[in-house]
């Protein structure tokens, strides 16, 4: 059975989705996108996603096509159709097609939607979660606006080329002295009873996953400092790890090949991973 996917209004096998050329998406990577976690058949903080949705968009001066109900109604109908319990659902949303010119088209452009799952087993029994994983630095090189979450992803791409060629699993990008984020997680230290993360802004992406783990540290009474953190520093610091909504938390056991704390994934971290994993399994819809 091949799988079901959503273009613009449409359930259709894969092979029978298509877009067209003239997609600013394609084009100029005009668009904007989401990815939400299924567990239990259920979606991980989709009011969350939908609210950055319309964030990004509105940054844009982009039009929604759906009402966050009808866009819940999506995410469900795909959970359903392609069977998945465990897995992903991607969302991107565009300008739409119109012809090639670096100007947004006419008002009566309609954007283009799509939406398809991708099955994972092991999500949350994430082996890494265990094991940890390595990472190297390399500079930030993406434009200004990394809050607004665009299609533009090839410097993440390259990084996370870079990072497998150095035997790493992923690379954390430095600006002016100062780590701001993942290719595509937020990054995270913990040094005594602090866990420090970058703080809000246009340098790096708002995650999801971020607001509810530091919402769930400052309840379970964790220190949360939201600042600017260098290299040197996250080398020295007990713990290390990242988030994002495929990876939930994930620690980060060493650094351009330096050992972060005992070099095993940490105690705070575990903690995060297992406090987020059942408060947001809980409030799943
Ligand atoms: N990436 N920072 C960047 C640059 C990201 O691309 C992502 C998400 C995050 C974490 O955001 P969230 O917690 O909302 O997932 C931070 C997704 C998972 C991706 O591109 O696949």
């Amino acid at each position: 059975m091949s799988r079901i996917v959503y273009v613009n209004g449409d359930y259709l096998p894969e092979e029978q989705a298509t877009v067209s050329i003239f997609d600013r998406g394609f084009l100029f990577a005009d668009g904007v996108y989401e990815v939400t976690s299924v567990l239990d058949g259920k979606l991980i903080d989709f009011a969350g996603h939908a609210k950055r949705l319309q964030r990004s968009l509105d940054e844009l001066e982009m039009k929604n096509p759906t009402t966050e109900d009808e866009l819940l109604e999506i995410h469900r109908q795909l959970v359903a159709r392609n069977d998945i319990t465990e897995g992903l659902i991607y969302l991107q949303v565009t300008r739409g097609a119109a012809d090639r010119d670096f100007a947004y088209p006419a008002e009566d452009v309609k954007p283009t939607i799509v939406l398809f799952t991708q099955a994972k087993t092991g999500l949350a029994d994430n082996p890494m979660a265990k094991t940890g994983m390595k990472i190297i630095s390399i500079e930030d090189q993406r434009w200004g606006r990394r809050d607004i979450k665009t299609v533009q992803l090839l410097y993440p791409s390259m990084g996370k080329m870079a990072a497998k060629a150095a035997g790493a699993h992923d690379a954390w990008m430095v600006e002016d002295g100062f780590v701001t984020e993942g290719t595509s997680n937020n990054a995270y230290i913990v040094k005594g009873n602090s866990i420090i993360t970058r703080h809000l802004g246009h340098e790096i992406l708002h995650g999801i996953t971020r607001a509810a783990v530091l919402r769930f540290a400052r309840e379970a009474q964790m220190k949360v400092e939201e600042r600017p953190f260098t290299m040197e520093e996250a080398k020295a610091a007990d713990e290390a790890f990242i988030t994002s909504a495929s990876t939930f938390v994930m620690p980060v056991v060493e650094i351009d090949g330096e050992a972060v704390g005992n070099g095993q994934p940490g105690e705070v971290t575990a903690r995060l991973r297992e406090i987020y994993l059942d408060e947001m399994r809980k409030a799943a819809v």
